[in-house]
């Protein structure tokens, strides 16, 4: 055993190191002095892209080190901001008021032909002295020319207030974005015509904001900041060439976004491209593989004491087989029914993700115990049935009153007969809770009947949970219970029979005759209704908690039926977020709420998105756990939608039969339900309503009544 831990922790120990992500390219130097130099930045040739070629100098003197690109020095290279601070230097100009003869050093900057553009949000066109008008005239990348300028008068030097730039003896304004060349010129403002109250200096740059505070002193000519041959510094923002993300990646030869899980983002103030690593990346994307892996498991707490499993993009929390985790705390359980639970030692699990020595040792262990306390614990398990068979019985009683009417407790003896003894030829499926049997009942009506498939608390739980919920919902577009029956070792539900399977097989069942867009469209209405309705117009607030395509049946006439209501919550109405443990399927689940377990209602909307999603382009969402090179849908979803390129990823046959107009205003939709904030997201209300408008658009999209209404909800959410 002891052997084992150890080979264990040494294979641990090399797998876990982590690799050094690369920064430059190979044999280039990585640093000037103290600065570092990321690729696509570098000296030497080979070793920078096109534009982005600096150099090294070292001052003879005291040995320090400067790095230039071309006249300006180089502070410091963020590669994930894409922004590069440099030195720049000040203009000024010296008025000898003896002989009024001037002295003066004006600057440009000229960055037209580079990749650079001056940043608008963090630099400010700044000028000091007293009695002077700076101007500058500026070009931004479209060649527009613009001139700003600011005055600053002082009556005494000691009237301007320390660190507040604000017109006496300092004057400052904003500049526009995408700026990429500047010049600064003077002239005198004398209005009271007495010369002692104009200063001999006056100086003026464009000043990165953050890094200058203004001192009153500086209006005295032999302050630093008025020190001839100054320089203070300026943040710029760098892009790749001039093209966009899409004719860039036309002709691969000469595109930066090398690495593979690189995802390439177009500037949105001027022209040009960046790239980022993709989510749960991080590194260099400019660089072939640069983009490594993040090992999301360092984080300790991130499985809430379950396994945790570094996977390409992403990570995993599991449980060792024969162990589950609950749906109401952490760690993982034996699939034991006791009087307690028992927590297995989840240190030594965590060993067993490399050793499969181990594992077999646990599930050795684990199937002694099963054996020996199901035998002991028989009894037990009885009375627990009957206390949640009293529990169940309690909270109906005490929900609604009509709910009495609509509810049947059936005896086992008639679902016996209904399901011909539970016949292997009636099962319909298995669900994310249990089997479900085909039945007929004596009155002739057909019936779905899910029973459970293990004995375990969490199970029941979760039964009763949705008998409560169904209960109490009366739609046209949720599976309608019909009743339950609480004599059976085995708690089983019975539901309307919805004949025609799930929306998942019709869209994602090779083969099958593929929905119309007309359909898909109603479908999606209808359900967006149904959780509307379970959000809002219902006696309580219910979260479904589990949307997804397998979880959506259709009739005979193809209307859809919301259903697998074993995860939902009800809530009441003034409790906005609550917090529990994450269930969901991956894929569909919001990530919002997986991130901070902080349920509301913006968490369905999220897993509708995810549908929406489905029905425009015909393909599965992918687990978190299988990012492929492309990303998920959603990803590439979201990016397609942003970059108005639609029909890369719609599926075919919609784009045949939808108009453009309403697969354009769904996709907008779509990607409103998925933003990566709960808050941003539309409400379900809302979305229904404006899936209401959009299908019957296809009838009169001119409207006029329809078109108000789009329009009172434009402003609703904006
Ligand atoms: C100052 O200006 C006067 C005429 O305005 C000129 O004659 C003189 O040479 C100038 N002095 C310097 C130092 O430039
Ligand atoms: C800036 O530089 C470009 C070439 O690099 C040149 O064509 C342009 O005339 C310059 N602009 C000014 C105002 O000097
Ligand atoms: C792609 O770009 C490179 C360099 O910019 C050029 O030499 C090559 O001809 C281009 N290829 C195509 C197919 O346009």
């Amino acid at each position: 055993m002891f052997w084992l831990m150890f080979l264990l922790h040494v294979v641990l120990a090399r797998s876990a190191s982590p690799k050094s992500l690369p920064v430059v390219k190979p044999g280039c130097r990585p640093k000037c002095g103290d600065i570092n130099i990321p690729f696509p930045f570098g000296i030497g040739h080979g070793c920078f892209r096109e534009g982005f070629g600096l150099s090294c100098q070292q001052n003879a003197t005291d040995g320090s080190y400067k790095l230039l690109s071309g006249d300006f020095e180089v502070l410091d290279i963020m590669l994930a901001s894409h922004q590069v601070r440099m030195n720049n230097p000040i203009s000024w100009q010296f008025l000898n008021k003896t002989t009024g003869n001037f002295t003066e050093s004006k600057w440009e900057m000229n960055f037209t032909s580079t990749p650079f553009t001056i940043s608008h949000v963090h630099n400010k066109f700044i000028a000091i002295g007293c009695g002077i008008l700076a101007y500058t005239s500026m070009t931004d990348y479209k060649d527009d020319s613009y001139i700003t300028s600011c005055a600053s008068v002082c009556f005494k030097a000691e009237s301007s207030v320390n660190s507040t730039c604000s017109g006496i003896g300092c004057c400052e304004t904003p500049i526009p974005p995408g700026i990429k060349y500047y010049n600064i010129w003077f002239d005198h403002v004398n209005f009271i015509n007495v010369w002692r109250f104009v200063g001999s200096l006056r100086s003026a740059a464009l000043v990165e904001a953050g890094n200058f505070k203004f001192n009153t002193s500086s209006v005295n000519d032999d302050d630093s900041w008025n020190t001839r041959n100054r320089q203070v510094p300026i943040m710029m923002n760098w892009f790749i060439s001039h093209e966009t993300c899409k004719s860039a990646q036309r002709n691969k030869t000469n595109y930066a976004c090398v690495s593979s899980n690189s995802v390439c983002i177009n500037n949105q103030n001027g022209s040009g491209y960046i790239c980022n690593c993709s989510r749960g990346y991080r590194g260099n994307p400019y660089l072939a593989e640069g983009c490594q892996d993040i090992n999301e498991c360092e984080d300790s707490s991130i499985c809430l004491g379950a396994i945790c499993m570094n996977t390409p993009g992403g990570y995993r929390c599991s449980c060792p087989p024969g162990t589950t985790r609950p749906i109401d705390g952490e760690g993982c359980y034996a699939d034991v029914i006791t009087g307690h639970k028992m927590p297995i030692g989840i240190t030594i699990v965590i060993g067993a993700g490399a050793g499969a020595a181990l594992l077999i040792l646990v599930l050795a262990i684990l199937v002694l115990i099963r054996g020996l306390k199901v035998r002991r614990n028989k009894k037990l398990k009885q009375m627990f049935f009957k206390q949640n068979h009293g529990l169940l019985l309690q909270r109906l009683i005490s929900s609604t009153e009509d709910t009495a009417g609509r509810m049947k407790i059936f005896s086992l003896e008639e679902l016996d007969k209904a399901t011909n003894k539970f016949d292997q030829a009636r099962i319909l499926g298995c669900g994310g809770h249990g089997t479900v049997y085909k039945g007929i009942l004596s009155d002739l009506r057909v019936v779905a009947i899910k029973k459970s498939k293990i004995i375990k608390q969490s199970e029941i739980d979760q039964f009763i949970n949705e008998v409560v919920i169904l209960s109490q919902i009366n739609h046209r577009n949720v599976v309608k219970l019909f009743g339950c029956c609480l004599e059976a070792e085995v708690p089983l539900l019975v539901n309307e029979f919805i004949s025609n399977g799930t929306l998942s097989d019709h869209l994602h069942v090779q083969g099958r005759n593929s929905l119309p867009w007309k359909d898909r469209l109603r479908i999606a209405l209808e359900t967006a209704r149904a959780i509307s309705y379970l959000h809002s117009a219902a006696s309580i607030s219910v979260f479904h908690r589990d949307i997804k395509c397998s979880n959506i049946l259709l009739d005979d006439c193809l209307t859809a039926k919301l259903s697998d209501f074993g995860a939902s919550r009800s809530v009441q109405i003034d409790q906005t977020g609550i917090t529990t443990i994450i269930q969901g399927t991956y894929g569909y689940l919001d990530p919002e709420y997986y991130q901070t377990g902080r349920l509301t209602e913006k968490s369905d909307v999220y897993s509708f998105g995810v549908i929406l999603a489905e029905l425009l382009t015909r393909e599965k969402p992918y687990s978190i756990c299988m990012s492929s090179e492309s990303g998920s849908l959603i990803a590439r979803f979201i990016t397609v939608v942003r970059e108005n390129c639609l029909l890369d990823i719609l599926d075919p046959q919609v784009v045949e039969e939808g108009p453009r107009e309403q697969l354009e205003e769904v996709a907008v939709l779509t990607e409103r339900c998925l933003r990566l904030r709960g808050e941003e997201r539309s409400g379900m209300k809302e979305v229904e309503v404006r899936l209401e408008v959009i299908s019957s658009s296809t009838r009169d999209f001119e409207h006029p009544s329809l078109q108000r209404s789009l329009s009172l909800l434009d402003q609703k959410s904006s």
